[in-house]
């Protein structure tokens, strides 16, 4: 007899354990569903007394195999719901033995068997709404069949992830022990004993409309998978509405009319994305890491402290130095004063804020990192002070220390230059504030050790991080296609926009701010500065518009200074006169006629700088695929996931057409729309920034 590849069978006993074996978490693809309805099936003609359902390594099951979605579903293939229905009608009982994750169609197929046992460190969950979809193969009939109605309906609405205690409490699952599987043939005795109930044959709970309702009302409008959350409600309101089978099939409608959502694909593609991005040429599973236990920031400023508590978050011990006491009280302060926050809003415990904030320990002397196996330098974005630090670094920091400078902008290269081993140079690019953003840019410099580049990703993960390798340029990724957006911002204030109507388009689009209410937030200083840098290299044929360089000559330095392209009481703006007529006397300066500028018109010119320039870093190699740039975007700088990030987004609109009306924006010979030779090439030959991916893979394969 010849055992299916991707679930084995082993019988204990009279008891038949089927194992799915689909690594690495199990989903449930076409060949799994196909496998484990023959291996059901097979076991039951068998004579069995019951079966156990159990995955192979740390997963039950993550769900469907999402990458299937985009191939299209296999119709030859069962449908979840036959697997189910098979696993419903079988004479014996089958019981699901949780360990690790149970997520998606993993949990559907455990509400499907008769009963349930999990490990400790089971983690169960319904997360489809996060990918924009809903759970399609029965979750939301039968999940509220067997977990209190008001969990249920809040599981299927915001993804939530449940552990194995709460999922016990709720009624998900029966039993809890550290050896699944014998749990799992004390339950199938247990239930052997007495008649079988069917999950679908179990009744509704009676406050079930209730709970829909409650969850309904808590779906924030503002959530990438709002819809996706109202439709499964909706899908799960069916059940008081119709027949078990109806109301499956009404749920199986529902689902596939989300899969092909715009913002279902945007969902998805994200996901992938995110986990692709710190994928990097020479860098494997196998390559070397370098232990990092300790870990130094130089700078305690906003930055700084922010960093320091990544690392404390994540159980690792910080020393933080400060050149002066009164400015490390102060980043210490500032350390101490988010820990009681996040105890105040229940965010953590005191326990556990008090631990973290004993890994982090203050010096005002350089030389208490010479024993650090990480030092992150945040300090002035000024290239003459990190120099100066890192040659200090240079002579006290022990060998085999990674050398790690957060600067936004500066060139790693004449950073690591500074130092006799650039080979332990590299950039970590944090986004304020520090410990809340997940986005990480990985700088690659030129020198860089394959080992310290794998050290510092794997850390980052381990740090709930999402780390995007980039390479060296002015901005790296995420500020570098912010300045040409930017830019297009002020020259559309000079053709007849104001502040309010360009943001307030933007926000429409999905953009949690606009460039210019994001700049007042950021500092106009800080902008200040960099265009000041630009500037002395500036190509002429390149517009350029000095009305924000005019805001800071004002001390408009935005909300900091209760001005900025708005003026600020507390946390409230509104839009002010003096900077309508500063604009308009500009227009004027530059003999402008102002002129009405569409919403369309802001949308296209802000966000395809932005899709242009990513064109071009894609082709210089600063980042290697466009969906880096989407993670980057929606990670870094607010654009809306449900669109996927700006390169994901172009390939929606079409590269042709956006081609077409940056030729048009530069028809009057400004070289801010010289368009990126590889947006040209994809356009011209009907290719989006999704095949280039591809592309780029298959000849890396
Ligand atoms: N379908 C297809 N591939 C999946 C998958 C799924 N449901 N879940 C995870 N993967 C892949 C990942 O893409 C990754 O592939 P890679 O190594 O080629 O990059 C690999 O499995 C490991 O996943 P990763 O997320 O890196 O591991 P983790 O241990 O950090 O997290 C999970 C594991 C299961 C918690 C996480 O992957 C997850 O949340 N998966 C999605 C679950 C889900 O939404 N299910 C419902 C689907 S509709």
């Amino acid at each position: 007899m010849t055992f299916p590849s991707l679930v084995r069978t082993e019988v204990s006993g009279t008891v038949a354990v089927l194992t799915i074996a689909n690594p690495p978490v199990n989903s449930l693809s076409a060949a799994v569903r196909r496998d484990l309805t023959a291996a059901l099936s097979r076991a039951v003609i068998n004579g069995v007394s019951g079966v156990v359902l159990i995955g192979e390594g740390g997963h039950f099951s993550a769900g469907a195999d999402i990458q299937e979605f985009d191939a299209g579903l296999d119709p030859t293939a069962p449908d979840p719901n036959d697997l189910h229905a098979a696993i419903e009608a079988s004479p014996v009982p089958v019981v699901a033995a949780i360990r690790g994750t149970a997520l998606g169609g993993g949990l559907e197929l455990a509400l499907a068997c008769h009963g349930r046992v999990a490990s400790p460190d089971a983690r169960i969950g319904l997360p489809e709404v996060k990918l924009g979809l809903l759970p399609g193969g029965g979750g939301t009939q039968r999940l509220p069949r067997v977990a209190k109605a008001a969990v249920a309906a809040g599981m299927i609405a915001s993804g939530r992830v449940l552990g194995a205690a709460e999922a016990r409490a709720a009624g998900i699952v029966d039993r809890i022990g550290d050896d699944s599987l014998a749990e799992a043939m004390i339950l199938i005795e247990q239930l052997g004993a007495v008649p079988l109930t069917a999950t679908s044959g179990r009744a509704l709970p009676p406050d079930l409309a209730e709970a829909i309702d409650a969850a309904r009302a808590g779906i924030s409008a503002k959530s990438p998978h709002a819809e996706a959350s109202r439709t499964a409600l909706d899908a799960m309101a069916q059940s008081a509405r119709l027949s078990f089978p109806e109301a499956l099939a009404a749920e199986r409608r529902l689902f596939l009319g989300l899969m092909e959502s715009t913002t279902s694909r945007a969902l998805r593609h994200l996901f992938f994305a995110e986990r692709a991005a710190a994928g990097t040429p020479g860098i494997g599973k196998e390559t070397r890491t370098r232990p990092v236990e300790t870990v130094g920031v130089i700078g305690a400023g906003t930055m700084g402290s922010g960093i320091a508590m990544v690392f404390a978050n994540a159980g690792l011990p910080v020393t933080l130095i400060e050149r002066d006491a009164a400015g490390l009280e102060r980043g210490l302060k500032r350390i101490r004063d988010v820990y009681d926050r996040a105890v105040a809003k229940g965010d953590l415990s005191a326990e556990v804020a008090q631990d973290r904030l004993q890994q982090i320990t203050g010096r005002t002397d350089i030389a208490a990192l010479s024993g650090v196996d990480l030092v992150i330098e945040a300090a002035f974005e000024e290239m003459q002070v990190k120099l100066a630090i890192f040659q200090e670094l240079d002579k006290i920091a022990k060998r085999g220390a990674i050398l790690a400078t957060n600067t936004s902008a500066l060139d790693v290269d004449v950073i690591a230059a500074a130092t006799s081993r650039p080979a332990d140079v590299v950039g970590l690019h944090f986004f304020s504030p520090a410990h809340v953003m997940r986005l990480l840019e990985i700088v690659r410099a030129r020198e860089t050790a394959p080992d310290v580049l794998a050290t510092v990703i794997r850390l980052a993960r381990k740090a709930g991080k999402t780390p995007v390798v980039v390479g060296v340029c002015d901005g790296f990724l995420a500020n570098r296609l912010l300045y040409p957006y930017l830019r297009q911002a002020d020259l559309m204030l000079e053709e007849g926009a104001l502040p309010e109507q360009i943001d307030s388009a933007l926000n429409a689009f999905g953009l949690a701010m606009g460039p210019c209410a994001m700049l007042d937030m950021a500092g106009q200083d800080v902008a200040w500065h960099v265009r000041q840098r630009q500037l002395k290299d500036w190509d002429p044929a390149r517009r350029y518009s000095r009305l924000a360089d005019l805001l800071v000559e004002q001390g408009r330095l935005g909300s900091k200074t209760g001005a900025g392209w708005y003026r600020y009481s507390g946390r409230q703006k509104e839009s002010d006169p003096a900077v309508e007529a500063m604009i308009l006397q500009e227009s004027d300066r530059l003999d402008v006629t102002r002129r009405a500028i569409s919403d369309e018109e802001i949308i296209k010119r802000a966000l395809y700088a932005i899709v242009n320039e990513g064109a071009f870093a894609l082709a210089d190699g600063t980042v290697q695929r466009a969906s880096d740039i989407d993670v980057a975007y929606t990670q870094g700088m607010g654009f809306p996931a449900a669109r996927g990030g700006p390169m994901f987004w172009a390939d929606t609109v079409g590269l042709d057409a956006i081609y077409a009306d940056i030729l048009s924006f530069g028809a009057s010979g400004d070289a801010n729309w010289r368009p990126a030779r590889l947006l040209e090439e994809l356009a011209r030959s009907g290719r989006s920034f999704a095949d280039h991916d591809r592309e780029r893979r298959a000849e890396a394969a």
